[in-house]
């Protein structure tokens, strides 16, 4: 029997949005120094509308010493001088706005850089001072205060905490230089807020809200059983540090700070969390006092599984529509490998691991392009909103030989030169086919592009019939007619190596098996693959059809 699943209602523009993710440094570069800004993204504007976007989402572009690449934030108010300025970002809000494509910024709540002022003013002060109590200072275990006060480890590697020179140590759970703020403390909560309203008022319509499951810590500080060196809560029950009930206060707090502007400024506003909790937590963090949205890293992490994919999507669609959310559907980002290497890997491939020590030859690449074109439009079928990472849409790979002299990532330096991290995603994407770094700027780029960059060019690409960017540019024009106003969705019994759904008469079939699927009656609209034959569906491939 099929099943259907109800979607909620509602006309909200993000609960169908496709969103880019601009990465500044990366994206495109206008003054020539090798690094990207806000003025080569504002003049790719035309290319972003031309592709179909309905909101960009800009990676942190604040003044900071760019430790975590710029999650470590020195200034909420300002932009980094390498990108540009205040005016410079007004300048794109506006333009994107002409163009019908809204502007979603990055909020860091968790941990300011070292450079910030307050940690500054902390690190000066004395301990038990108010400068200190913005942070999470503490005094250490052992006779002297020398052994941390738990035993807590830092997402990079490495010891959460780090002492100052008056014996005091201070809790990062990321990089040494991002210490964590105090969210128990007043005055962090009213600056957050006022924060929002700044954007707001410059012009943004959402927030990507990082690590919005770590801000609050047990005020007990236990130790931990498991060292917690990864982003995922996994199913620690009462862990100390992340996905803890009182985080969801500090959402509410902020729902009504966004609804109210909302209602001063007649413009709608979203907020889209960064948890990487259990699939069980995500519906907390999306009632309705709380998120818009929130990212959906389970079917991210899925393998190339039909079942566990299919599973994945289920769940996301019911839980999302029990709180009147959207469902989101992402399969890149700026920190893990980009799909089109994961699904040519062998399943279990360590991607840490290949980095360091493994051939490029393991990834197929026409294999992984094929299954992400497949997903990519099984995704763009599917309710809810979908997250595209710069780069997807040419069918990147993740680079692999990057030398260790140009990697930039903390998780490098604090796993010791174990961990390569996350540099292969964000190596500059490519425009043209030559020319200086592909035409992402003439002074080169930041980090090294592959030699044959230039053959999954923009300019190689558009208007290339069969391409990956014109399949995007066709499946999100066409997403835009048909599944965005389809509502509910049935699934399909075809085949047990196929996830197929209907939606308003709309079918969108997936093979994950290696033999033909027959396709059913009704008119072919779009395919993933650029083979001619209109009768079946080949291994990897997605059809969307319409019934007769
Ligand atoms: C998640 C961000 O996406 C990642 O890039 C960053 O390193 C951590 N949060 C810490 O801010």
């Amino acid at each position: 029997m099929s099943e259907t699943i109800h979607v909620a209602a509602g006309n909200e523009w993000w609960r169908n949005a496709v969103v880019y993710q601009v990465y500044p440094r990366s994206f495109a570069d206008a003054n020539g120094d090798g690094t990207g800004d806000v003025e080569g993204i504002r003049s790719r504007i035309p290319y972003l509308a031309q592709l179909g976007v309905n909101a960009i989402w800009m990676n942190p572009w604040y003044p900071s010493p760019l430790l975590d690449g710029g999650y470590d934030v020195a200034d909420y108010r300002s932009i980094a001088p390498m990108f540009g300025t205040l005016d410079d970002a007004k300048r794109l809000i506006a333009d994107a706005h002409d163009a019908g494509i809204r502007v979603i910024v990055d909020l860091v709540p968790n941990h300011t850089s070292w450079d910030h002022k307050w940690f500054v003013e902390a690190v000066a002060a004395t301990p038990g001072s108010a400068a200190r109590d913005r942070y999470i200072f503490r005094d250490g275990k052992g006779e002297n205060g020398e052994l941390p006060p738990t035993n807590w480890s830092s997402v990079f590697g490495g010891p959460a905490w780090s002492r100052c020179e008056d014996g005091q140590w201070y809790l990062h759970l990321f990089d040494i230089s991002q210490p964590d703020l105090n969210w128990t403390n007043p005055e962090v909560r009213a600056e957050f807020c006022d924060i929002f309203r700044f954007w707001v008022d410059l012009g943004a319509d959402g927030f990507r809200v990082d690590v919005s499951h770590g801000l609050i810590k047990d005020p007990d500080f236990p130790d931990v059983d498991l060292a917690s060196e990864i982003l995922t809560v996994g199913h620690i029950e009462n862990h100390p540090h992340w996905d803890r009930d009182e985080v969801h206060e500090i959402n509410r707090e902020w729902r009504a700070v966004l609804d109210a502007k909302e209602v001063e400024l007649g413009r709608e506003l979203m907020m889209v969390a960064e948890a990487w909790v259990k699939p069980e937590s995500v519906p907390l963090y999306l009632r309705p006092d709380e998120y818009h949205q929130s990212f959906n890293f389970d079917f991210l992490g899925c393998p190339w599984d039909v079942g566990q994919m299919r599973a994945s999507i289920n769940r996301a669609l019911v839980d999302a529509a029990s709180v009147g959310s959207s469902a989101t559907w992402v399969l890149s980002n700026h920190d893990v490998v980009r799909h089109a290497t994961r699904y040519g890997l062998p399943g279990g491939t360590d991607y840490q691991e290949w980095l360091m020590h493994g051939s490029p030859e393991l990834c197929d690449h026409t294999l992984g392009v094929q299954r992400a074109r497949a997903v990519t439009m099984m995704l763009l079928a599917l309710p809810g909103s979908t997250y595209i990472y710069q780069g997807e849409e040419l069918g990147l790979h993740e680079v692999h030989g990057l030398p260790h002299e140009v990697l930039d990532d903390p998780v490098w330096r604090r796993s010791e030169h174990t961990r390569k991290g996350r540099d292969g995603c964000r190596v500059p994407i490519p425009w043209t086919t030559a020319g200086s770094s592909f035409g992402f700027g003439s002074g080169g780029s930041w980090l090294p592009q592959p030699s044959d960059w230039g053959a999954q060019s923009v300019e190689a690409q558009d208007g290339v019939p069969g391409s990956v960017l014109e399949l995007y540019r066709s499946a999100l024009a066409l997403r835009a007619s048909s599944w965005v106003n389809s509502g509910d969705l049935t699934w399909v019994e075809l085949d047990p190596y196929a996830i197929a759904f209907e939606r308003n008469g709309y079918l969108c079939i997936t093979n994950f098996g290696d033999s033909e699927i027959q396709l059913p009656d009704g008119d072919l609209l779009l395919a993933s693959d650029n083979s001619a034959d209109t009768t079946t569906i080949a291994a990897n491939t997605t059809v969307w059809m319409r019934r007769p």
